[in-house]
């Protein structure tokens, strides 16, 4: 009889141990349109950041509901918003992106949340609002962080942040996956990045490779547009890829450069840009002016080209006094002297300063040079790299930094 029992009772457990390893297993492995439990959640600024707080996550194509509960960390009770959803044709199937503006949040103040449909939540995270009243503030750029894997973006980003944990927000200045049209490597880079852009806001600059398939064909880049949720102030016809937000005492702008992707879907997108650009710098009385493109209109490539970026936009950058024009695309850190069209004196010199960033990921390119332009340049091919950005009303300061913390260069703006 005992022995019965025991042989009863022990082969229900491993019936339900290898049941309960089965869900285990059908959860870790699920395709992503079949996902319940939210993923991949990432901070945006869709208004202002010193009272709203955007909110963006994924789930399978079966969604109940986009709910955010969240309460200041020195409070108990609980707010809940309701959102909206988004669905998202992947080559791994639908998925929902779910979206949610917190508003009429308090400035400077540190808020918990989290997401779900009311029944499958995340964990909880954190994120701070910005003061309401002009401070100094630093923030983190990222260049190039494509690539095949997404380890060591996330050692760069991971690093970076860990080194830097007053930071208000990061950048990421475009190509921030290989194949743009491919669910996986969004999946990793988003992945990578938890802990980090579920904590700060990510805004980020569109690449070229966010239009590539998984056949290398050029595609509508409908995942990176999916997956972001930014301000809609830019051009109707560049929607999700041109936009313009300000922070404290800054004005950043940022533009899409893909002209020769781009171009059969939006034929108008330079003269489109330019148009929205020049109002948009005229229209800005911040202190600091700076603007970021994917493709340097400066390059460290050896073959010239981009000369109708170049065209386009820089007499824009010189007549509003932009003051640093960032880049990425050539996986370089270059910081060039001030320039006026293609002209430059010495680091005292008037005009935009250009700086290409570098790479934040694997990818790299041995075939750069430098240009006479380049007071400084740098090629990351042995590590990656990072920037911190410090702004103050009298100052703007610039530092690039190798992985393993030491510095490339350091160079700062002091107001007129
Ligand atoms: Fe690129």
């Amino acid at each position: 009889m005992i022995r019965k029992l025991l042989k009863f009772f022990t082969t229900r457990k491993v019936v339900v141990g290898a049941a309960i390893l089965a869900v285990i297993l059908a959860f870790c492995f699920l395709p992503p349109s079949l996902v319940v439990f939210p993923r991949n959640i990432a901070l945006t600024f869709t208004g202002m950041p010193a009272s709203t707080q955007t909110i963006t996550w994924q789930t399978g194509r079966y969604s109940s509901g986009s709910r955010v509960e969240y309460t200041k960390v020195t409070d108990t009770l609980h707010s809940v918003r309701e959102g909206t959803t988004q669905q998202v044709a992947t080559d791994r199937g639908m998925i929902t992106v779910h979206s949610v503006q917190l508003t009429d949040l308090e400035p400077a103040t540190r808020y918990q949340y989290r997401v779900g449909d009311g029944l499958f939540w995340s964990s909880y995270h954190t994120f701070t609002t910005a003061p309401a009243k002009v401070e100094s503030f630093r923030f983190l750029l990222f260049g190039d962080s494509q690539g095949n894997s997404y380890e060591l973006w996330q050692r760069t980003l991971k690093t970076a942040y860990a080194r830097n944990p007053d930071v208000a927000f990061m950048m990421n200045i475009g190509d921030l996956v290989d194949i743009g049209l491919s669910y996986d490597q969004w999946n990793d880079w988003f992945q990578a990045g938890q802990g980090v852009i579920n904590t700060i806001p990510v805004m980020p600059v569109m690449g070229n490779h966010e239009t590539y398939t998984t056949e290398w064909k050029i595609a509508q880049p409908l995942l990176y547009t999916g997956f972001f949720r930014l301000p809609s102030n830019g051009p109707k016809d560049l929607a999700g890829k041109v936009y313009s937000f300000d922070y404290s005492n800054v004005h950043f702008s940022i533009l899409d450069s893909q002209l020769q992707e781009e171009a059969e879907w939006v034929p108008e997108m330079l003269a489109s840009q330019q148009e929205w650009l020049k109002k948009d710098l005229a229209a800005t009385k911040k202190r600091w002016k700076l603007v970021f493109i994917h493709r340097p209109v400066h390059h460290n490539r050896p073959s010239d080209g981009d000369e109708d970026l170049r065209d386009a936009f820089t007499p824009l950058f010189e007549n509003y006094h932009v003051d640093v024009v960032f880049s990425g695309h050539d996986h370089i850190y270059a910081r060039s002297y001030p320039m006026v069209g293609d002209k430059w004196t010495d680091e005292k010199g008037d005009g935009p300063v250009y700086i290409t960033t570098g790479r934040s990921g694997k990818k790299t390119f041995g075939r750069a040079l430098r240009k006479n332009w380049n007071t400084v340049y740098y090629n990351p091919m042995e590590q990656p790299n990072y920037l911190t950005v410090a702004v103050n009303n009298h100052s703007l300061k610039i530092e690039a930094f190798k992985l393993n913390g030491e510095l490339i260069d350091t160079w700062e703006k002091t107001a007129d």
